[in-house]
């Protein structure tokens, strides 16, 4: 069983006991997941953890996903045969973010360890029965994969707060930007629809939220935020509006005309990647703005843009002492569709420390990071599956936190910027 011994005063700390291999089982046949299947191949953990079963609703898209993953592995449209037949040791969440909170509590009421991609849930409902679940089963070991915290540049910038550089740290100010071909791509994906994820306040935010608790070392208290669908759908019509592209009548001629891979999905009955951008159906937002107070005292204004001309973040810290401002920009061909994260890009990415009373601000060097998204991905695998895994992992109640100011901004908007208690969302 992949279960740690609780230690009361040191909750954290996992047991030598727990046995070493893990049979691990993909939840979700998704995109995501194969950036945890090429750590699990490489040869650090081969012998280590096995990937023994998948489980799907889609059974085209697992059947087109071990063709071209080259997995050989028995398939489930039902979690809980797959679980009763294969019984594993861990699984692994990425299925559509409205979905986690289920085979996440049923995992750890079965005692099988969980790791969830973000955002661990999308509503408040669903982080109230999570932290239930968590709490009948305090052994089972549950992690959120919020990769996102360990970039080297918001490493370097915890590493700064936390040796106090810039003092006691007063206001934060976080800009996201996400180009027309990172942002626009949720657009054609089920995370348009507020059904599947709820918005990008909880699927893309949830990312800058963790972040913010992270750097920060407390959690939201209150959320006051404004937002519209401004770029994408139906309030901008577009004469070449339709369903999904394969099958428009304008795919000759349409410019977002997009060609999903029709070797992974198999079928095109359940889902395909290639909804149309400008549909009726798209019900998030697509433009936001949030203040956030934070129990430190931190207030933080966030903004996101899903249609903006570059990518990348601007983060700066205001501290008693100094400012620290964090820029990781990108740009690049946004007419070429072939892949999301391409390599044909122009990186800006810079750490500024002013400290006050000094006229000059000093550059800070930022470590270079290897493997997917800037090196957070192999930063959080390397700790979730080293044996034993590393003890200071996202927790379930650190997903929870990133999600509960998600749904309180998405509540604040549908309210008109009312002001939303965070922590009384549960
Ligand atoms: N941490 C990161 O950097 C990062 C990056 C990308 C995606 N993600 C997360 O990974 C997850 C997957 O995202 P993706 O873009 O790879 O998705 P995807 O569309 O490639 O895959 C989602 C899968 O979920 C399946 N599915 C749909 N409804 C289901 C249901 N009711 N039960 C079981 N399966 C169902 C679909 O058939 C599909 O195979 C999401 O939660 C997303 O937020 C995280």
């Amino acid at each position: 069983m992949f279960v740690r011994k609780i230690n009361k005063e040191q909750p954290n700390i996992i047991s030598k006991e727990r046995k070493i291999m893990a049979r691990i089982a993909l939840v979700g046949a998704s995109s995501r997941v194969t950036a945890f299947l090429g750590v699990l191949r490489n040869e650090i953990y081969k012998g280590v953890h096995e990937v023994v079963a998948m489980f799907d609703i889609d059974p085209g898209k697992m059947e087109g996903f071990k063709e071209k993953y080259k997995l050989d592995v028995p398939c489930f449209t039902d979690f809980d045969e797959m679980c009763d037949t294969i019984k594993p040791d861990m699984v692994i969440v990425t299925t559509v973010d409205a979905t986690h909170a289920e085979f996440v509590i049923k995992a750890m009421d079965r005692k099988i360890a969980v790791v969830s991609e973000k955002p661990l849930c999308i509503n408040a409902e669903q982080c109230k029965q999570i932290r239930d679940a968590k709490a009948r089963n305090p052994e089972v070991f549950a992690v959120t994969s919020h990769n996102a915290r360990y970039s080297p540049l918001t490493l370097k910038v915890k590493e700064m707060i936390d040796k106090g550089v810039i003092g006691k740290v007063l206001r934060m100010e976080y800009t996201e930007m996400l180009d027309r071909k990172h942002g626009t791509s949720y657009f054609r994906r089920w995370n348009s629809r507020r059904a599947c994820s709820n918005g990008l306040e909880l699927h893309k935010s949830c990312h800058h939220f963790d972040k913010m608790n992270f750097l920060l070392d407390s959690k939201a208290i209150e959320i006051t935020g404004m937002g519209d669908l401004t770029y994408h759908g139906q309030k901008n019509p577009h004469k070449y509006e339709g369903k999904r592209c394969h099958e428009c009548e304008h795919k000759d001629v349409c410019p977002d005309f997009f060609a999903y891979d029709k070797e992974l999905y198999k079928s095109d009955a359940i889902y395909t990647p290639d909804l149309c951008i400008w549909s009726p159906d798209i019900d998030i937002e697509d433009n936001y703005a949030a203040v956030i107070k934070f129990e430190c005292g931190v207030l933080c204004t966030y903004s996101i843009c899903a249609h903006s001309q570059y990518e990348g973040e601007v983060i700066i810290i205001e501290g008693e002492t100094g400012r620290l401002e964090a820029k990781n920009v990108y740009f690049r061909d946004i007419n070429d569709q072939s892949n999301t994260h391409d390599t044909n890009i122009i990186t800006q990415q810079t750490l500024t420390l002013c400290r006050f009373g000094k006229g000059e601000p000093e550059s800070i060097e930022i470590p270079k990071g290897v493997g997917g998204h800037g090196g957070a991905d192999l930063g959080i695998f390397g700790k979730i599956f080293s044996t034993p895994p590393d003890p200071n992992i996202p927790t379930m109640e650190d997903g929870i936190q990133a999600v509960l100011i998600g749904a309180a901004l998405v509540e604040s908007i549908k309210k008109g910027g009312n002001v939303i208690k965070v922590q009384e969302m549960i």
